[in-house]
């Protein structure tokens, strides 16, 4: 039985599967309607969700399958004091696979060890996000026509934003990928993800505070929210919350063919203006993720792919 707690849990060979397999479902889903009939997905929601939360279920429902869950920890025993790991032991009589999302670090792995179903990290803390980075990548290869040999900007709370260190850790693995890494010096990436993961591999990177400067040099640029539930107090929120705002004007400083994503949600990072822009690719973006979802929850179920 495999889980889904990180990135690199799949080979790169795996993930290209799994791309490719959801870039079947996106141009073929009727194949796919029936292939998880009687399955029961799990979603585990202790922490805010909307697109991840429902793309679940959307993929679960688009593959057949059935859906439970609760979308707070106010509505789950955890309000009575119960375990992670005791939930899931539960959870694991009710469903086939399970989605968890938990304001804790390492919560998905917790919950893991005890489960006797397919767990699957819906983002645990400000530590790793991976369907989000799976969401991430489909977007890249499908816009962009591949993965690696690219600049790839991240720009804002690269502190304590998951799904920047998920990407981060997935894309190191991609040939000549080289990453700019734009936040105020209070947000910068974790030594963890500096050290171990940037440096370990010797990839090329720079870490900068001025976003105009950076870009005419990216391919991607990958916009995050400040994120707020993550502070300790507010006036350090209030004092970097607008750190950077894309708008028209910045776009202009971009090449024609760099792309803008966003795992969403958008607070003012994101002018509405840029909505418009050919390059803003944040909404394809939440399309691709109930696409790679499917294929993650037919791949950890090992269904067979129909002819
Ligand atoms: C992200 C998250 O939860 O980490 N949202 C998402 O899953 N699409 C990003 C965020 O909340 O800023």
């Amino acid at each position: 039985m495999r889980h889904m707690l990180n990135p690199l849990d799949f080979s790169v060979k795996e993930i290209d599967a799994l791309l490719s397999l959801a870039s079947d479902i996106e141009h073929n889903p009727p194949k796919y309607a029936h292939v998880c009939d009687g399955k029961k997905l799990a979603t585990l929601f202790y922490e805010p969700s909307t697109r991840t939360r429902l793309s679940f279920e959307s993929a679960m429902l688009s593959l057949g399958g059935s859906v439970l869950g609760f979308s707070s920890a106010d509505s789950s025993s955890a309000a009575k004091g119960e375990s992670v790991s005791d939930t899931i032991r539960a959870i694991s009589c009710y469903a086939d696979i399970a989605a968890m999302r938990h304001p804790k670090e390492g919560s998905a792995l917790v919950a893991s060890l005890a489960s006797s179903i397919p767990v699957i990290n819906a983002g645990d803390g400000g530590h790793q996000h991976p369907t989000q980075t799976l969401t991430d990548l489909m977007t890249i290869r499908s816009l962009t026509g591949r993965l690696g040999h690219m600049t790839v900007g991240l720009c804002g709370d690269l502190k304590f934003g998951r799904t920047v260190h998920s990407l981060i850790n997935a894309m190191v693995r991609y040939p000549d990928t080289r990453f700019v890494l734009i936040a105020p010096d209070e947000l910068r990436i974790p030594s963890y993800i500096r050290e171990d993961v940037l440096k370990a591999n010797h990839i090329e990177f720079k870490e900068v505070n001025n976003l105009d400067e950076a870009m005419p040099d990216l391919d991607i640029l990958y916009m995050t929210r400040v994120q707020k539930e993550r502070f300790f107090n507010e006036e350090d929120y209030i004092r970097l919350k607008d750190c950077y705002i894309l708008d028209k004007k910045k776009m202009k400083l971009a090449r024609e063919d760099m792309y803008v994503l966003h795992p969403l949600p958008r607070v003012n990072e994101i002018s509405t203006e840029v909505d418009s822009d050919p390059r803003a690719a944040y909404f394809k973006q939440v399309q691709y993720g109930v696409y790679v979802r499917m294929a993650l929850i037919m791949t950890l179920l090992e269904v067979e792919k129909p002819c």
